[in-house]
């Protein structure tokens, strides 16, 4: 996997093809996307281009998508893998990773009340898993993951599967480093990729917390990048890179497309890295609490096993 991809969460219609094109062009050669980010099929117009546009190959892209929450039941993951696959214009992925381990009922789209939800009783991730081994079997994609697992549900799906997870897709960034994360998966042979590096500041308001900390205006990291000439995202990204991870920043501006990709041949120093260890607040950004719902089955606490 390229260490450094490109994100699509909110990268809108009349945009995306832009951007992806642009990304390809300028060298991404990994591009992370989901079927509810309602933009695959644009994503898959710009891919398409790009191949026959002789830019890249299909074999040199690495396409991730995920399996969103109303398809974990077994014979339902194969479906929605294919619809993926057809919007992305693509024969296989080369990941498909378990969007959330938050069950819907199947005809729901955007869970808002108690009845749309099943508990991890009545649809358990190694149900689910079951079909994504079977998207393998098929060779519908090349290699399978999740997303938003806790180390528990990590373990607990490790010991109770035959293909194991290569990917945990979560977030990590300077105000939430992941570090008993980034160890429990480094000796379980499971590769971290760090989703929301920037911060996620184009998240919708309803996604924010109160009084949210900002990354970019962090004093350490502006003196990092002001002393290195850089910017604080590429500071981030180096970060991030050089503990291991993969990480999948999201724009779809032209120079920020640029100067994220050029972060993958910055180096910092220990001391550059000892310093932002030091401005983890343990504060995630996206805390997953708007799969509360009132005498739903999941709460924070329960989601990420705290
Ligand atoms: N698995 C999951 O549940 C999950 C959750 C969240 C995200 N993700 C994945 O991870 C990707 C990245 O996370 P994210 O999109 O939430 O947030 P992010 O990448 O942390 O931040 C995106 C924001 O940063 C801006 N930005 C990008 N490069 C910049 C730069 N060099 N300088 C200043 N601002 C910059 C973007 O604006 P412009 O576009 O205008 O440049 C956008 O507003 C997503 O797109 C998605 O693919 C997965």
């Amino acid at each position: 996997m390229p260490i450094l991809g490109l994100g699509t969460w909110k990268s809108k219609k009349g945009e995306v093809y832009t951007a992806v094109k642009e990304a390809i062009k300028t060298g991404y050669r990994h591009i992370d996307c989901a079927a509810i980010y309602m933009n695959e099929k644009e994503i898959g117009n710009a891919i398409k281009e790009c191949i026959e546009e002789g830019i890249v190959k299909r074999e040199d892209l690495w396409i991730t998508s995920k399996l969103w929450n109303n398809s974990h039941a077994k014979d339902a993951v194969i479906p929605a893998l294919k619809k993926t696959l057809s919007d992305l214009q693509l024969d296989y992925l080369d990941l498909y990773l378990i969007h959330w381990p938050i069950p819907f009922k199947p005809q729901v789209f955007s869970a808002m009340r108690a009845e749309h939800y099943l508990s991890l009783e009545e649809m358990p991730i190694s149900e689910t898993w079951q079909g994504m081994e079977s998207a393998v079997e098929q060779g519908l994609t090349r290699n399978i993951g999740v997303s938003n697992f806790s180390i528990k549900k990590l373990e607990d799906l490790i010991s109770n599967s035959t293909i194991k997870p290569a990917v945990n897709q979560v977030e990590i960034n300077p105000y939430f480093q992941q570090d008993a994360m980034l160890e429990f998966c480094n000796a379980n042979n499971v590769y971290l990729t760090a989703y929301a590096p920037l911060g996620s500041s184009d998240r919708p308001a309803g996604m924010k917390g109160k009084d949210e900390p900002v990354l970019f205006e962090d004093p350490i990291l502006n003196e990092l990048a002001g002393k290195k000439g850089l910017s604080v995202a590429q500071i981030i990204l180096a970060w991030i890179r050089q503990r291991g991870i993969s990480v999948i920043p999201k724009s779809v501006n032209p120079d920020r497309l640029k100067q994220n990709l050029e972060s993958v041949n910055i180096e910092l120093s220990d001391e550059d890295m000892a310093l932002i260890k030091g401005i983890n607040k343990n504060r995630r950004f996206i805390d997953g609490s708007f799969w509360e719902v009132p005498g739903g089955p999941y709460t924070v606490q329960n989601l990420w096993d705290e």
